[in-house]
């Protein structure tokens, strides 16, 4: 098995901590090391070969200081010249793992999220795999909290253990997520994945030839470097840009879920942030030194100097080096729309 880490992301929804320049990903936010480092700690008992990372060219440097870091010294770390989301970003290390001639199961990751019960984690893989080594694309599915719209919805048939999909809806609108989670019948897409490389390949073939076409150029055109492999610019530019949840998922008749309980989280929000840090009587998280008197349900974060909060009910506070946040902890999900803002008056 080989796990296979996409790390291309660019967070916003954690400014202002994350920035376009230093991605969510790079970030220690709970636990030991970045949530990369602990990305590839989770499953590398798990791994039978080294972990292929597929990263933008502007992170290199950092993806490959983190991993050796962790002990990870024999990552493949394929950089995209440009993002063309996770579809892609999947069919090139699918492909690379190829060239050995083996068709080995891809473990697919997000780097940015939190699991906290990794061994039963590791033990939803290991129940997984014999699905997948029978063609089948397997996901991980989560209960669902609430009508969250930057989930993947997943129908699944009854029964216990893997099974079949019926259907599976990227993204819906409020009122359909609503439904969904209403009826009881869904779960939220975790965003990792069990697949066969070469199923994931045949899958492309028949839904999206041409990501399939750019993609294997890509890879034969690629520069093999000490470090890295860098893609080549102009056939991965050529290629659609698709996240594999709307481009395989939506259309495979051949996705299945296996539901997990191991306290997933993919930290979307500031919010998700204090729901799963540790936080004292009265619900207060905090991060660096912090005094907080009188205060309930708030979230303080800081490196660099004493953050003094009084009085204060379910209020953000996140200081960095040249910009603080303080928001109500009901409104952290529009922090993006103070990204985009600022990136017009750039
Ligand atoms: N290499 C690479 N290149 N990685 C990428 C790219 C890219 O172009 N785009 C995104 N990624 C990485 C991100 O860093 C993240 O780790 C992962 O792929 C998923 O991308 P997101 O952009 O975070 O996706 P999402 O959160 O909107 O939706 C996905 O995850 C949800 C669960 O967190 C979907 O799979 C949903 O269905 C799912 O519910
Ligand atoms: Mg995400």
């Amino acid at each position: 098995m080989i796990p296979v880490i996409l790390s291309g992301g660019s967070g916003t929804r954690l400014w202002p901590l994350s920035r376009e320049a230093f991605p969510k990903q790079f970030l220690s936010l709970v636990g030991e090391g970045s949530m990369l480092q602990a990305t590839w700690r989770r499953v590398g008992p798990l791994a039978t070969h080294a972990p292929i990372v597929v990263a933008g060219e502007e992170h290199r440097f950092m993806v490959a200081e983190q991993l050796r870091e962790a002990g990870c010294t024999d990552a493949t770390i394929l950089l995209e010249p440009v993002a063309r989301n996770t579809a892609p970003a999947i069919a090139v290390a699918a492909l690379e793992a190829m060239r050995s001639g083996e068709d080995p199961l891809l473990l697919v990751l997000p780097s940015d999220h939190v699991i906290q019960n990794e061994e039963a984690f590791r033990a939803a893989v290991r129940e997984a795999a014999p699905a997948a080594q029978s063609g089948a694309l397997v996901t991980f599915g989560i209960v669902p909290a609430g009508p969250e719209t930057g989930y993947g919805y997943i129908k699944a048939a009854g029964g216990a253990g893997v099974r079949s999909v019926e259907c599976f809806v990227e993204k819906p609108d409020l009122a359909t997520a609503q439904g969904y989670v209403a009826s009881g019948e869904f779960f939220w897409n975790s965003g990792m994945f069990l697949l066969l490389a070469s199923r994931y390949l045949a899958e492309l073939e028949r839904q999206q030839p041409a990501m399939l076409a750019a993609c294997r150029h890509a890879i034969d055109q690629a520069r093999r470097e000490v470090d890295f492999v860098r893609l080549d610019h102009s056939a991965f530019a050529a290629s659609p840009s698709d996240s594999i949840d709307y481009a395989v998922m939506e259309k495979t008749a051949h996705a299945a879920v296996l539901p997990i309980d191991v306290g997933w989280s993919d930290v979307g929000s500031w919010a998700a942030l204090w729901q799963i840090a540790e936080q004292d009587g009265a619900g207060n998280a905090h991060h660096g030194d912090v005094l907080a008197q009188d205060c309930r349900n708030t979230l303080a974060w800081g490196d660099s100097r004493l953050l003094a909060l009084l009085g204060l009910d379910d209020v953000v506070v996140v200081d960095t080096a040249d910009a603080v946040l303080v928001a109500h902890r009901d409104r952290v999900q529009d922090v993006k729309g103070i990204v985009a803002e600022l990136k017009r008056g750039e």
